[in-house]
């Protein structure tokens, strides 16, 4: 693994923002832009991420295991989907949810689907509980979903739609939905 060189000096530019000997704080920056470069984070990308922050591989490796943002296998090339799944949005239908998603995509969790296009998980409580249930995909959320919504935003993305984040059903959400100021 290599940073392209544009993202090799956006990488050198933030290991510049911390105080000599502390360049171990731009971890999460690093880890983020490797996954953006590569889909997900493999180990070559976690070592070259430590070898740049001078620190052992095990330490960027337990940075990259914590956070549910990074992935350390493959994703779907089109869409990961990360369901949540705690208290609000499991009670108001996150299995639902869960059921479309080993419908339409694969069985398990972080299983890619027949064509590599989709992989889905279950994550913890994302933030936006008043809109339960909900998931977020890429670096938007979808909110007051249905199982009719999901699968109709899983065709979109199939379709190469870009679906409109935000509420679902037009409620005020995180993203305001069409419309919405
Ligand atoms: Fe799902 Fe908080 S419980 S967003």
């Amino acid at each position: 693994f290599a940073f392209t060189s544009a993202n090799h000096a956006w990488a050198e530019a933030q290991i510049t923002k911390y105080p000599a000997g502390r360049q171990a704080s731009a971890i999460i920056p690093l880890l983020w832009r490797a996954q953006e470069q590569e889909g997900w984070l493999t180990r070559p990308a976690i070592e070259h991420v430590a070898e740049m922050l001078d620190m052992a591989y095990i330490r960027a490796l337990e940075v990259a295991t914590f956070y549910f943002m990074f992935q350390l296998q493959p994703v779907g090339s089109v869409a990961h989907i990360q369901i949540c799944g705690t208290t609000s949005c499991m009670i108001c239908g996150a299995e639902d949810l869960m059921a479309v998603c080993k419908d339409k995509i694969a069985a398990n969790p972080h299983e890619l689907s027949a064509d590599g296009k989709f992989s889905w998980e279950e994550v913890e409580c994302l933030g936006a509980c008043a809109n339960a249930p909900m998931a977020q995909i890429g670096k938007d959320y979808y909110e007051d979903l249905t199982e009719e919504s999901l699968g109709k935003l899983l065709d979109d993305l199939a379709a190469g739609k870009v679906p409109t984040p935000g509420s679902q059903t037009g409620r005020f959400a995180s993203e305001p939905a069409s419309g919405q100021t």
